[in-house]
């Protein structure tokens, strides 16, 4: 049997061919986002990632996901309203959010709140596009809103009600540290600088967690399990979970001057270094440059020099050694950082973004479904009889 990893890209005929890992399967198709490699690009509906960060709000690329157009004046309009009124939770979720254990990670959190918002919902699931959409809006939404309850009640603050005249990036900021002069939300470089991170989380195409929210999607389960399917798929630090590692690892670094030593030990002793490397990119990940320019302006900003010096030195590190390069979670770590959230909520920001792209792909799979289901290799022990127990 020939197993299929990074290293092994060959096979010997009458054995099957195993791709560990999936590496190199193509799946499906997919209309809603390219990625390509080789000349480091990423487009969501054929627009490249990096213009639509330029001029774009997340709320015009979450519509774009959605319906493969960006929104005219009007439409915008129209889905701001209805988004922006559906921004405040229920009772039942704000005291459910209050009586799960604030020692409990925040994934954990938003997990259960997605679970709970689909027992509530009163529309029977169907299959039908617009339902399916009703429910993404819904959950974009709501899901700042809960982070934003979250990281308040464990902080012993009061919860902010959301502010319907303020764009999505900015109702996040002020929910979660008001409309004080220090407040993110009241600078409009650190609103800017957060809504493109959204913008840049929103869709990776067959990434793990939005495949599993296709897998559970494919068994024709509801767009809420595929939902929650998809968190705890992100929540791993192979995947989402990465920009909360890479917060983990320069706070345990600490000082600039350490950091060439800390990343010599790592790669002596084979330590995976989080924000580094991907499955797909081999040579540096699109959404980088964009990031790190906000990492560095953020910098400047907040006092946040000594955070900058790392990276570099990290980076420099890494690709002296071993030739891999960060992605997307090491530029952001240490933005949301400087930004001021705590490190165990930068994986739940992510899901704020990606709930917007995991929809347009159950959309996407239920318009034309197969049930994915692959084979395996058997190579467990070879058929034998049950022993008969004494007596029988
Ligand atoms: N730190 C140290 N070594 C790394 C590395 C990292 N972050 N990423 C890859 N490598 C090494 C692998 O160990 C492997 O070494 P080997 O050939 O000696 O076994 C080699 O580089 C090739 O890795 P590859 O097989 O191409 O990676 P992959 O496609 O299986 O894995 C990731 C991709 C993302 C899972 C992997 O790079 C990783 O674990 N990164 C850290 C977690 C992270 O940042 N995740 C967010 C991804 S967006």
């Amino acid at each position: 049997m020939t197993v299929m990893t990074s290293a092994t890209k060959h096979t010997t005929t009458n054995e099957p061919e195993i791709r560990k890992g999936l590496y190199g399967v193509i799946a499906d198709y997919t209309a809603v986002s390219k990625v390509v490699p080789e000349t480091n690009s990423l487009t969501y509906r054929g627009y490249p990632v990096q213009e639509l960060c330029e001029h774009c709000s997340f709320e015009e690329v979450a519509y774009l996901l959605w319906n493969g157009e960006l929104p005219t004046e009007t439409e915008l309009a129209d889905f701001n309203r209805e988004g922006r009124a559906l921004r405040a939770l229920d009772q039942g979720l704000v005291d459910l959010v209050r009586t799960l254990p604030d020692t409990c990670h925040p994934m954990d959190v938003l997990r259960t709140a997605v679970s709970y918002l689909g027992t509530k919902d009163p529309e029977p699931f169907t299959t039908d596009t617009e339902h399916i959409r009703r429910i993404g809006l819904h959950l974009m939404a709501q899901l700042p809103t809960a982070v934003a309850l979250d990281i308040r009640r464990r902080r012993g603050e009061e919860f902010v009600e959301p502010d319907l005249d303020r764009s999505f990036a900015e109702n996040f900021l002020y929910m979660v540290f008001g409309d004080g002069e220090d407040s993110p939300a009241s600078n409009p470089g650190d609103v800017r600088a957060f809504e493109k991170s959204l913008i840049l989380y929103a869709e990776h195409s067959f990434n793990a967690s939005t495949f599993t929210s296709r897998v559970i999607t494919s068994t024709r389960s509801d767009a809420y399990s595929a939902l929650t399917g998809a968190i705890g798929a992100l929540k791993g630090p192979l995947h989402g979970g990465a920009n909360e590692f890479v917060m983990h690892t320069m706070l345990e670094i600490d000082d600039p001057a350490r950091a060439e030593e800390w990343m010599t030990d790592a790669l002596d002793n084979k330590r995976l270094v989080m924000g580094f490397g991907h499955r797909v990119y081999k040579s540096g990940d699109s959404r980088v440059p964009t990031m790190e320019a906000e990492l560095r302006s953020l910098a400047e900003r907040h006092d946040g020099g000594k955070w900058v010096e790392m990276y570099d030195i990290m980076a420099g590190v890494m690709d002296g050694r071993t030739g891999i390069k960060p992605n997307l979670d090491f530029p952001s770590g240490p933005a949301y950082h400087l930004l001021g959230f705590p490190v165990e909520f930068f994986t739940p920001l992510f899901v704020l973004a990606r709930v917007t792209g995991w929809t347009a792909h159950i959309v996407e799979q239920y318009e034309n479904n197969s049930l994915i289901r692959p084979l395996s290799a058997y190579n467990g022990a070879e058929q034998r009889s049950v022993p008969a127990k004494s007596g029988s």
